[in-house]
């Protein structure tokens, strides 16, 4: 099954786990859900769904994820306990193709300061647990975490027990990022050599991105003789991050001529799948990222665009169409009809059917009222927050600011509810946007914490929509809210809205709500 001599690098993708996991990354049941069925759509060959022991919300992700994604397989993660283990079992079993992920720490560091653990009982647990996963499921992986700071001979012992116990693949995690190529290879040529049965099963890397050398190290791996490579989109996860996948795919196929290897994965899904990571997170790739950063693809020296003119291949190493962003970044304006606009909708890498389409096709033509011209990422913006804060209840009708320097800043603002109710109320703050978030809060009587806010222009010029994402905490709960518009005030109050909407439909969901609204006087 695993053979070195087999060409296929699968890719495993635990943006929904270690990605989810790094600060300010966190996601609601619904964009994990859509950032799952992007993935299946970029044909990545397995989704780590999450970790089900971490929380309900977690378990209920996983098994969601499970239950309605179809194509790759879906794993969730396990500590070397059965408890968890059996939890995964259970959040993953229905999935088309399930796997148990379990992990144990075994370098001496976590053993002697985080596990208190002798390395003979963390090889007994490692065993029980391969065996208990084995025992549910015929698709099994196991992680000796800190792998790239164990004693060699000692991991080779933990995968070799690993292996005999029923494990189907081996991950060799870099939890720190602390390894560097060349030792990394050596790593896997030793395990490779000392470790009986390792041909057997699928040996897989798994590298953190702390000294920038995640996607190095993890072909480093490929090249002694891993055939699974876990990453994530846009490097999102712990700390600095984790082994890009677009990057790291991107580089096995552009140099297939030197790993002679390829991967499952459709290219073209890279670049709009690495924008829905980016809009649900609200954590956007840098713009001169590899592959999908905005100036990944442009060329700004005069005597790079002369050689682009004569042929493109002078200063490209891939090309842009490859990755799904499209060469020409078209305009479209108020002008452009429906079939323009579904043919552009097409070009990005989007698919959508009519109700859809008319949906985005409405927002297209009010933008174009309010901007002379609109780029693709224009585009991208409206078919990605088309549906965002229309969940209500809550909706702005009306929103008047005052603001300027040396004066106290106001917002007023009318706003309607679901049940026919509307509200007025006006408000002052330190700036426009404190004074539109205090009367959000005073009309809806939600009041939340504000722990971060970020306007990220969409694209350049003076009518440039603004793309607002606010994270908030609201009885010790972390929200995030996301809008665009050409106005950011106005995106900030839809952002917020969309937050305070989210804890109300929440609370209604338990219950609470009608007798906070009762303690507060609410209406
Ligand atoms: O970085 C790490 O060691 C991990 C393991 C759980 C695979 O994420
Ligand atoms: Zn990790």
């Amino acid at each position: 099954m695993n053979a070195a001599d087999d060409k296929r690098v699968v890719i495993f993708d635990t943006t929904l786990r270690d990605g989810e996991q790094a600060p300010g990354c966190s996601m609601t049941l619904d964009e994990k859900l859509r950032v799952a069925a992007a993935l299946a759509e970029l044909k990545v060959d397995i989704i780590e769904a999450g970790f089900p022991a971490a929380s309900p919300g977690d378990f209920e992700s996983v098994q969601t994820i499970a239950r309605t994604i179809e194509g790759p397989t879906i794993c969730g993660l396990a500590r070397c306990n059965t408890e968890d283990i059996k939890l995964v079992w259970d959040a993953v079993r229905d999935a088309q193709q399930p796997r148990i992920h379990v992990f144990v720490a075994t370098s001496q560091i976590h053993r002697e300061h985080k596990l208190q653990m002798a390395k003979e009982e963390i090889i007994k647990v490692a065993v029980e647990s391969v065996t208990l996963a084995r025992s549910l499921c015929e698709d099994v992986e196991f992680s000796p975490e800190d792998a790239a700071r164990t004693e060699p001979e000692y991991l080779a012992e933990v995968v070799q027990a690993a292996i005999e116990a029923g494990a189907t693949t081996v991950n060799i995690p870099d939890t720190v990022g602390y390894t560097v190529p060349g030792e990394f290879f050596e790593l896997f040529r030793y395990l490779k050599a000392n470790v009986a049965g390792i041909d057997n099963i699928r040996l897989s890397a798994h590298c953190h991105d702390d000294l920038g050398l995640a996607v190095a190290n993890s072909l480093a791996a490929v090249q002694a003789g891993a055939r699974q490579i876990e990453c994530t989109i846009n490097g999102i996860g712990e700390r600095a991050g984790n082994c890009s996948l677009e990057e790291v795919v991107m580089a096995l196929r552009t140099r297939q001529e030197y790993f002679g290897l390829e991967t499952g994965i459709r290219t073209q899904r890279l670049y709009p799948t690495s924008r829905i990571v980016a809009n649900v997170t609200g954590m956007h790739a840098p713009r001169n990222k590899a592959i999908v950063g905005e100036n990944a693809f442009s060329h700004e020296a005069g005597i790079h665009q002369h050689g682009m003119l004569r042929h493109h291949t002078t200063y490209e190493i891939m090309r842009p169409e490859d990755v799904g962003l499209s060469r020409s970044n078209l305009v479209l304006g108020k002008h452009s009809g429906r079939h323009a606009f579904r043919e552009r909708v097409e070009q990005l890498g989007f698919e959508m059917d009519d109700v859809e389409l008319n949906r985005c096709f409405k927002e297209f033509k009010e933008l174009a009222d309010r901007k002379k011209e609109l780029y693709d990422q224009d585009i991208e913006a409206i078919i990605m927050n088309v549906d965002v804060g229309k969940a209500g209840p809550w909706a702005i009708e009306e929103l008047h600011i005052t603001a300027g320097t040396g004066s106290i800043a106001a917002a007023a603002l009318r706003i309607s509810h679901t049940d026919g109710r509307e509200l007025r109320q006006a408000a002052a703050g330190d700036g426009p946007v404190a004074a539109v978030f205090r009367a959000l809060e005073q009309a809806t009587g939600v009041e939340l914490v504000l722990k971060n806010f970020e306007v990220h222009g969409v694209t350049v010029g003076d009518d440039a929509q603004g793309e607002v994402t606010v994270t908030v905490e609201y009885n010790q709960q972390s929200y995030r809210g996301h809008a665009v518009s050409t106005d950011i005030v106005e995106s900030a109050a839809f952002a917020y809205l969309e937050v305070i909407n989210r804890v109300i439909r929440r609370r209604e969901g338990t219950g609470q709500v009608a007798a906070e609204n009762v303690a507060l006087g609410n209406p």
